[in-house]
């Protein structure tokens, strides 16, 4: 009886996952290198070291830092505190004025809170003197 069942829960969850595969629902690894495109968003002229500028990317908002001479960062431009925009920069600190919250900009982790999360980021790339970013 024991067999059966554990058969069963393996024929079940091999039919599930056949059913996911066939609706287009694949693993996370699968749909993250599936989903990423490349849009080009400014010139790099933009940004300079030590800044930062907000973009709309395919409807997301994306900031985009220049920590260092040639280095370009971009992270989701939503606080995780209360997913407000952020809407300034302070040495290398992107700050949320909501409530304070503040993340690095070259790796997006918390600096200050009440923010626990750091930024989700994006791969940032450099053409020439075209930016691109991949979501
Ligand atoms: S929403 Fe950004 S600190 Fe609260």
């Amino acid at each position: 009886m024991v067999a059966n069942n554990h058969l069963s829960r393996r024929a079940l969850l091999g039919g599930v996952a056949a059913v996911m595969a066939g609706i287009g629902l694949a693993g996370p690894a699968e749909s993250a290198l599936a989903a990423a495109k490349t849009y080009t968003v400014g010139k790099t002229t933009e940004i300079p070291v030590g800044s930062a500028k907000m973009y709309q990317v395919a409807g997301v908002p994306v900031i985009v830092t220049q920590p260092k001479k040639g280095v370009f960062k971009a992270f989701n431009g939503y606080c995780t505190h209360q997913r407000v925009q952020l809407d300034s920069i302070n040495g290398s600190n992107l700050i949320c004025s909501q409530h304070g919250s503040s993340f690095n900009t070259t790796t997006g982790k918390v600096t200050g809170g009440p923010a626990r999360s750091s930024l989700a980021n994006y791969k940032a790339s450099v053409s020439g003197t075209t930016l691109k970013i991949s979501l």
